[in-house]
């Protein structure tokens, strides 16, 4: 049985900064946001957007009625969870109407939440073949005002249908994994901003993919000319390639030329939104789908999930027939295209705007976020969400 990516879609908030404009307000070169780290814009999200609302609103446009019914697993993977206890897969059920008889759930390890979630998802669909699992990673990326992580911000969600007979990508079953207890990068439960060891963390990157590569190599016999793309978590644009140049040599120059082409495809929406975490890697490759038209059915696609701390993974997918007809890129391209921009002050402004932790009531009276689904405020500790 075949079992996979039958509906995939991302959300981003209604607005950005522009890097060409925080280089030069930060007095850096604007050359090195990007081309050095490979960004233009950031989103930004207002105060009215966390984890649990991007998270439904990449889910409304891609559920029917069939999949309310059918879905009875939900799975969030975040590492900007709104609750140590709560889950925030709980409001989106509510949020999304969908069937009572159901496990929502969040898991977290770093970037990598999401892609634990939808592994998950493909042994929970082997044994339960009539159930539909929805699963989505959806993170807002902070590291604070004039920080050197700033540049590599970032807010979004993605939402996957896991079905068998997928209408978009079949999963194969030749996962490897990886676990390395490292500090590269976390965030303690007190702080609402991430600690990064930066450069090591670019590094551990790099390692990790070269050693689950190798390990790959041993396994299982695709090489890397198999692949039509590989895609990667993009915390910048700039990582993934740094990680496929430690590969590319190992093929002949047109293999070269169709991944680097490939690659930079599966980069457009990162370039525009910037580091969504557990959702970067899917961003990447709806940014392929949407993007490269010579895509066909049977195409082999790669993907490499990394998540701080550090785990990841790297496992492979392949086109189905038609998937072209279960592509939303117009949807995807009128949602970057109505943001508003943001200037620098601005965006200062609202960084520091935060809910009230101290259990006071907060109601956000107006709002510009044009958004479905919005937090409207919090009482009692209760952060209170409204579908509009
Ligand atoms: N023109 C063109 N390029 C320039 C330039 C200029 N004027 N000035 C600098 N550059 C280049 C540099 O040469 C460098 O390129 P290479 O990496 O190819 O050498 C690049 O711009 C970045 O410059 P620096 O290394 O000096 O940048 P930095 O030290 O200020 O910060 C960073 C970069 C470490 C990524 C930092 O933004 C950061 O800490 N970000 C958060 C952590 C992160 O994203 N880590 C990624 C791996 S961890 C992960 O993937 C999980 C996750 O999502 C967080």
């Amino acid at each position: 049985m075949k079992i996979g990516i039958d509906k995939i879609s991302f959300y981003t908030p209604a607005f950005y900064v522009d890097m060409v404009e925080l280089a030069q307000a930060r007095g850096i070169d604007p050359d090195k946001f990007t081309i050095g780290i490979g960004q233009d814009k950031m989103a930004f999200p207002p105060v009215t957007q966390d984890s649990v609302t991007m998270a439904a609103n990449a889910a409304l446009s891609l559920l029917d009625d069939v999949d309310k019914e059918k879905i009875d697993l939900i799975i969030l993977g975040t590492e900007s969870g709104i609750d140590q206890s709560k889950a925030g897969a709980v409001y989106i059920h509510r949020l999304l109407g969908l069937n009572p008889f159901a496990r929502s759930i969040e898991i977290k390890e770093a970037c990598y939440g999401a892609t634990a979630g939808i592994q998950m998802a493909k042994e929970y669909v082997a044994n339960h073949p009539e159930s539909k699992v929805l699963v989505m990673g959806s993170d807002i990326a902070r590291y604070g005002l004039d920080t050197p992580g700033e540049s590599t911000q970032g807010a979004g969600a993605v939402a996957v249908l896991i079905t068998k007979d997928p209408r978009v990508i079949a999963l194969e079953d030749d996962n490897v994994f990886l676990t390395g207890d490292i500090m590269d990068f976390w965030r303690p439960v007190y702080s609402e901003t991430a600690v990064v060891n930066g450069k090591y963390s670019t590094e551990q990157y790099i390692q990790f993919f070269e050693t689950i590569w190798a390990e790959y190599q041993r396994k299982f016999t695709y090489s890397l000319a198999d692949f039509t793309a590989i895609c990667f978590h993009l915390p910048y644009t700039k990582m993934g390639r740094k990680a496929l140049n430690t590969v590319i040599d190992s093929v002949s120059s047109e293999d070269q030329e169709r991944l680097l082409e490939n690659y930079r495809l599966s980069t457009l929406y990162s370039r525009q939104i910037g580091n969504i975490y557990t959702g970067s890697l899917y961003l990447s490759v709806i940014s392929l789908l949407d993007h490269q038209t010579s895509l066909k059915a049977g195409d082999r696609l790669g993907f490499f999930s990394y998540g701080s701390g550090a785990v990841a993974e790297f496992f492979s997918g392949t086109l189905q027939k038609n998937f072209q007809d279960y592509i939303t890129a117009k949807d995807h391209q009128d949602l970057l295209d109505k943001r508003k921009k943001l200037s620098i002050s601005e965006y200062e402004k609202r960084f520091n705007q935060q809910l009230p932790t101290d259990g006071s009531t907060m109601k956000i009276e107006s709002t510009d976020d044009p958004a479905e689904i919005v937090l409207t405020g919090i009482t009692e500790h209760m952060r209170q969400y409204l579908k509009k």
